[in-house]
């Protein structure tokens, strides 16, 4: 039995029902996060629930509960559903109308739903690192936005699957900007170079974190844009999100970046990363 939560209930899934007018399908008009789950507890869960509110502001979008009171909601489902590795997906929509393009009347609801499922963490991926490939970037200007809207996404990543690798890396103009469903980093000469937080890329949760233990380290970073050119030449390179953690990155196109194995300072931030992880059992 899996308890999903609906509009202020929590519902077996099979007996839930959504409306064929809600705007998510329509439009994709809604927002979402994903929360990790180790050990039975929530990581990072406020932060998440902060930009999902900031998600929801930015397309003129009220979200009908608290923040706590999401939080809360979260840690329910994973309870409930006895989850002790995976995650928390949250999404809300505009809310069930007839199509038009505008905003439906103030009357409707939006419509909040949100499961947690068992997933294990991807443990040879961050073992071993993967292979990415560079796709262009033909997403729209608000990639800040966590937004339903991910059609340019998953045709990179599909197109990046197609070629055998796990995730695509996203260049546009020539600069590389994330990938399809995480945030990017390269490292030279020990400093640690990442694209800005603004519209151009999703400032994950992932990403901060990582950024706030570099400072601890006093490990150098640099939060410019650099070149698809430029990454083929980096000493290491690694994805960051909340499912994959701090994935390392081996190759891009088939070139590989260093040595084509981890790099040390990415081994280190793993290491580093593990340890604030809430329970010592994460799993796998
Ligand atoms: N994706 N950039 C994009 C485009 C993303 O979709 C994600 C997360 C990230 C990393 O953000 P965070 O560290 O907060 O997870 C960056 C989630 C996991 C998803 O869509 O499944």
């Amino acid at each position: 039995m899996t308890l999903y939560f609906m509009d202020g209930q929590f519902t077996e899934r099979e007996e839930l029902r959504v409306s064929i007018d809600d705007r998510g399908y329509y439009f994709g008009d809604g927002v979402y996060e994903v929360i990790k789950v180790y050990g039975g507890e929530l990581y990072t869960a406020e932060q998440h629930i902060a930009r999902l509110f900031q998600s929801a502001l930015k397309v003129k979008m009220t979200i009908p509960y608290t923040e706590e009171q999401l939080v809360e909601i979260a840690r329910e489902l994973t309870m409930r559903n006895e989850i002790s590795v995976g995650h928390v997906y949250i999404q809300v929509t505009r809310g069930a109308a007839p199509r038009t393009h505008q905003f439906p009347a103030a009357t409707v609801a939006p419509v909040v739903t949100a499961y947690a499922i068992q997933n294990p963490r991807p443990a040879a991926s961050i073992e071993n690192g993967v292979a990415v490939k560079s796709v262009e970037d033909i997403r729209w200007l608000r990639c800040d936005i966590k937004s339903l809207n991910l059609l340019g996404n998953v045709l990179a990543k599909q197109e990046a699957h197609e070629a055998g690798c796990i995730e695509a890396l996203l260049h546009r103009d020539g600069v590389v900007t994330e990938g399809s469903s995480s945030n990017l980093f390269g490292i030279k000469n020990g400093t640690i170079y990442t694209h800005p937080a603004n519209n151009l890329i999703l400032n994950g949760i992932t990403r901060q974190v990582v950024l706030g233990l570099c400072q601890e380290l006093a490990v150098p970073v640099e939060e410019k844009p650099f070149t698809l050119k430029e990454s083929f030449d980096m000493d290491e390179l690694f994805l960051t999100s909340t499912t994959s953690e701090i994935m390392p990155i081996t190759s891009i196109d088939g070139r590989l970046i260093g040595s084509g194995t981890p790099g040390k300072l990415t081994r280190h931030l793993q290491k580093v990363f593990a340890l604030q992880i809430p329970s010592s059992n994460v799993g796998e």
